[in-house]
């Protein structure tokens, strides 16, 4: 047995899971089980379904124990219910309960367990798995003006950062390994393989506020030359004007713009006579610049870059985690946001979403022509 490595997993599931339940602080009914936009599920089910998925994996396929509560199983699988009708759910404090005893059989479990390489890949991916959804969690409460004070307070520490000038830092042409084999890899970032990548120069910083206010007051909104031909219908249908976040980070005019789709960070990019990064250039440039790329805990940022799997794909640990999104709908982003959990950042990662969706927390950071 693993001690150091049980005692690891352990203290990383409890911070885990305690990030998630702080989201939850004093959080009525009407909040928890409504469904704030039709693109997301109530706060509610992903909790009930972080902890439905724990029961599964571990309690269920390595402890080989039957689930803990198997009337829930059809709500908060994921593959139960359509997310219009995940509204009707258990009492707050149900959910609650529901969530705390599996933490505690988890728990209980991890002390006796021998914790196989494959056993410890799983309980990383959980972990993952729950940060995932935490930030959905955060997203979904944003969208109700629900989030915590608690998570307010990392917006503010954000826009307390120094600002550096902004440059454009070269990365010059070679190979890097793009991808990630460790035990922390989900599926879609395996396998690694080695990528040439030409010269490109990339901003040490995400587009800011003050730059994309100049999109919003030249028009950009609103000259359809800027866009793409599904992008522009986008624009007109939804009538947008500025990015879903503006000014979420405070009225700094630096801080980065948050809130905006994929479609919205493509017509930026041409509108200042840039591009987007592709996801191998992002990449790179993290792996050999990263300290000077102004990365961490801002934005998520969109890439050019379609969601498709590398060489020698292998799903795990189920077939629909990432293969439903190879289907040249969903576009990836990199990084992560202020919203993000530690267990999640690292240069690899591929987030994705489809090119309409603006409520996650992405702003996009531009690559000279
Ligand atoms: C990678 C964030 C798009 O939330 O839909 C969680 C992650 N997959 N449970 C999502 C995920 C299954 C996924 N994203
Ligand atoms: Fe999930």
């Amino acid at each position: 047995m693993n001690r150091s490595l049980q005692s690891q997993l352990q203290c990383d599931m409890i911070r885990c899971r305690e990030r998630t339940l702080s989201l939850f602080q004093g959080l009525d009914y009407q909040t928890f089980s409504a469904q704030a936009h039709p693109e997301f599920s109530p706060v509610g089910w992903h909790l009930g379904h972080i902890a439905y998925i724990w029961d599964y994996w571990i309690l269920g396929k390595w402890a080989g124990l039957a689930l803990t509560t198997p009337n829930y199983e059809q709500l908060f699988a994921v593959d139960g219910l359509a997310k219009a009708d995940r509204v009707k759910l258990p009492q707050l404090d149900d959910v609650f309960a529901y969530f705390n005893l599996i933490g505690d059989r988890l728990l209980a479990y991890l002390e006796s367990s021998s914790l196989f390489a494959e056993e410890e890949k799983i309980w990383r991916w959980l972990i993952q798995h729950e940060s995932q959804h935490a930030e959905t969690i955060a997203i979904i409460l944003q969208i109700q003006d629900q989030l915590p004070q608690a998570f307010q307070t990392q917006i503010a520490a954000l826009t307390r950062s120094p600002q550096d000038e902004l440059s454009l830092i070269t990365i010059p042409a070679g190979y890097f390994m793009q991808g990630n084999d460790d035990l922390n890899a989900m599926d879609n970032e395996s396998s690694a393989h080695r990528v040439y990548v030409d010269t490109f120069r990339i901003a040490s910083h995400p587009v800011s506020q003050v730059q994309y206010q100049n999109f919003i007051n030249l028009g950009g909104y609103r000259q359809e030359k800027w866009w793409t031909k599904a992008g522009w219908q986008w624009v007109q249908s939804q009538q947008v004007t500025k990015p879903l976040y503006w000014q979420i980070f405070g009225d700094d005019p630096h801080s980065p713009v948050c809130g905006i789709n994929w479609y919205e960070a493509e017509a930026y990019s041409r509108f200042i006579g840039m591009r987007l990064p592709t996801e191998s250039e992002w990449e790179k440039a993290a792996t050999y610049a990263g300290d000077r790329l102004a990365l961490k805990g801002k934005v998520w940022e969109w890439t050019s870059t379609l969601f498709h799997p590398y060489p020698n794909f292998l799903p795990f640990p189920y077939t629909g985690y990432s293969s439903l999104y190879f289907d040249d709908q969903h576009y990836v982003l990199k990084g992560g946001s202020w919203a993000s959990s530690e267990y999640t950042w690292r240069s690899p990662f591929r987030n994705w979403y489809q090119p309409h969706v603006r409520q996650i927390f992405a702003g996009l950071r531009c690559v000279e022509i």
